[in-house]
């Protein structure tokens, strides 16, 4: 029998109706767009993610759009991403016009390299063509990157810094969410993410009254605003005040619901993902190349449990046979991708061998099923196919 990769009936059926039941709520009360649930939500998001505002909107690709709209990001200017990561990350950039510039990862945890980011930017002024204006940090796998040092760079270079938790969102270092260094937290509901919904869904977090603001007037078709409004008479509804070109990009009521009852019980299942984790690393240590690396103080959600080993593929498909799902995350990064082989057009990253360690990750990483009802046995059995590959 194949055992799940992520098993969310499992925890449905735990919330024990209580998933059911908001759904039902949110249909009878007939509020099914920008309803009190998605307000609710939004509150106790912020409060989970320690921001000052939480505002939903319809996916987690929309919520990496948004902010870049807000800070007027356009044609001439270069927003700094990952080529590890999901498309998303890299595919809003190219909707203004901007251009996603491609940075390498570290070896052991997958995320921005500070030392090359460095490098990107200094060689995107160099080169002269395009403005460094933002950088997307992701929170590959679950685990934060490294703020600290990318905010330091962030401030000497001027540029706005959006943390893509998409993956990572609940993530800490040293107790901190990743907002106390980016300008804004943005993540997904998709539901395989460890906190999903049942459809699209996405949020941003920030502390900037004017961001959030903004953001709210560019989901709603760009309506007006308190600060719009301001010297002004309009005696009709502020939705039909357009003040800037914005988009539809609402949270669900029906997906809000079905949030609130999943935040209520998020931060147990990080902590389970965190059990679960440590005893696949104890476990399969011996067995592979590499067991996934969190620094010190570092707390991921474990969005994926994600190993390493030479022969990949000859290890997925002796897993396969023991009903036993993997998936590989990313098989081609982004800057090899066809849709963006023609990023960066500058010096640095461009074609094969432009990103050594990201390459060389792409070769190797392969994720085992993980999710926050994972039983020992079940567990037991994925660490024993492993241990039984001799490939
Ligand atoms: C790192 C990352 N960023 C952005 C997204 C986009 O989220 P969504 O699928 O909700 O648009 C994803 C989702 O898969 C992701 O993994």
């Amino acid at each position: 029998m194949t055992i799940p990769f992520i098993d969310l009936q499992a925890q449905r059926l735990r919330l024990g109706g209580k998933i059911e039941a908001a759904v039902q709520d949110a249909v009878v009360g007939g509020a099914w767009v920008m309803g009190p649930q998605v307000r609710q939500f939004e509150a106790d998001l912020a409060a989970f993610g320690e921001a000052k505002y939480a505002l939903g909107c319809a996916n987690g690709t929309d919520a990496l759009a948004l902010p870049l709209m807000a800070w007027g990001v356009g044609r001439g200017d270069a927003v700094f991403v990952p080529s590890f990561t999901f498309a998303a990350t890299a595919e809003i950039v190219p909707w203004f016009d901007a251009e996603p510039v491609f940075v390498d990862i570290d070896a052991r945890t997958y995320n921005m390299d500070p030392g090359h980011l460095e490098a990107a930017i200094e060689a995107t002024i160099k080169e002269g063509r395009l403005t460094p204006k933002v950088v997307i940090a992701v929170d590959l796998f679950g685990q934060p990157a490294d703020y600290a040092a990318i905010k330091t760079i962030c401030d000497k270079h001027g540029l706005k810094l959006i943390s893509d938790s998409a993956q990572g969102f609940g993530c800490t270092i040293g107790g901190e969410h990743p907002l106390k260094w980016a300008d804004i937290t943005t993540t997904s509901f998709f539901p395989a993410k460890p906190l999903g919904c049942y459809g699209d869904g996405g949020a941003v977090l920030t502390n900037d009254e004017d961001l959030a603001q903004l953001i709210d007037s560019i989901r709603v078709h760009g309506k007006a605003i308190a600060s719009d409004l301001k010297g002004r008479t309009f005696d009709h509804d502020p939705k039909y005040l357009n003040m800037r070109v914005g988009l539809n990009s609402r949270l669900d009521t029906i997906q809000a619901a079905i949030l609130i009852e999943k935040l209520r019980v998020f931060g147990q299942e990080i902590e389970w993902r965190n059990r679960i984790a440590g005893r696949y690393n104890a476990l399969l240590a011996p067995h592979v190349s590499a067991v996934p690396h969190v620094p010190e103080g570092n707390i991921s959600n474990w969005a994926q449990y994600t190993i390493e080993h030479e022969n990949r593929d000859g290890l997925a498909a002796h897993l396969k046979e023991q009903g036993v799902p993997t998936a590989v995350y990313y098989p081609i990064p982004l800057h090899l991708q066809p849709a963006y082989d023609m990023y960066p057009r500058g010096p640095h990253s461009s074609g094969v061998g432009g990103l050594p360690v990201t390459e060389a990750k792409s070769a190797v990483v392969i994720s085992l099923p993980m999710h926050a009802d994972l039983d020992e046995a079940t567990q037991d059995r994925v660490i024993a196919a492993v241990a039984s590959f001799k490939g």
